[in-house]
């Protein structure tokens, strides 16, 4: 399963490539806002790009089809690792579709359901991310949805690739490997909890404590 960073801060971005982990980055309109008063958004995918040298999703805005695709093409000129985040509405989807021929990479976003998915794959995303996050805030099993994708496109052998985004919790992590999803989108908080274990700090503390005893140098 590939590792993805869901943020737009390049410091975590660093810290999380130097860990040997990372694939790729998610970002969004939110993420980026965050970042507000860092510098140009453009520069900073750019550095983004650099950094991990993998697919890196930066999301359109526009209403209907023409001008998201006016957008991508603008975005796709950053760095040859961008990939165009798109909403799954009706002109989300003619612009995945337009951008496929124009062989800009997509990522259709904000999916919710099986049927937005199945859509997603027959337009020619390169990408699907489906919010387990947001649907568990809605009351309804985020990851049963990863499930039903994960059968859908094995039935029929669709090339897009999952992305488990919305990723609150080191156990959506877990979830979505047992699902067999291709990717998990993980925000650099959780990274750190999916680090973290008492008994590892404890057994560290433990052997250091014990080496200082023998009294000697490695
Ligand atoms: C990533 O692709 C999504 O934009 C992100 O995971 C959304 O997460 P949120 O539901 O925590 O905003």
């Amino acid at each position: 399963m590939k590792f993805f960073i869901d943020t737009a801060n390049v410091e975590e971005i660093q810290e999380a490539a130097s860990l040997g982990i990372l694939d790729g980055v998610t970002t969004n309109p939110t993420l980026l806002a965050r970042e507000k008063g860092k510098g140009d958004f453009k520069d900073m995918l750019k550095k983004i790009c650099e950094i991990v040298q993998g697919p890196v999703s930066a999301e359109v805005v526009g209403d209907d089809a023409k001008t998201m695709v006016v957008e991508a093409r603008k975005l796709a000129k950053i760095d040859k690792h961008i990939v165009i985040k798109v909403p799954l509405t009706m002109e989300g989807l003619k612009a995945i579709g337009m951008l496929k021929a124009e062989g800009i990479g997509t990522n259709a976003t904000l999916v919710f359901s099986p049927t937005q998915a199945i859509l997603a794959a027959k337009a020619g995303a390169s990408f699907l991310s489906p919010f387990v996050g947001r649907l568990d805030d809605a009351s309804h099993y985020g990851m049963d949805l990863i499930r039903q994708i994960a059968t859908i496109y094995e039935n029929y052998e669709y090339e897009t690739e999952v992305i488990v985004a919305s990723v609150r919790n080191p156990l959506h992590v877990v979830e979505a490997a047992l699902a067999g999803a291709d990717i998990v989108t993980i925000p650099f908080k959780v990274i750190g909890q999916m680090i973290k274990h008492p008994l590892t700090d404890i057994g560290v503390k433990k052997f250091l404590d014990d080496w200082k005893k023998l009294g000697a140098e490695i």
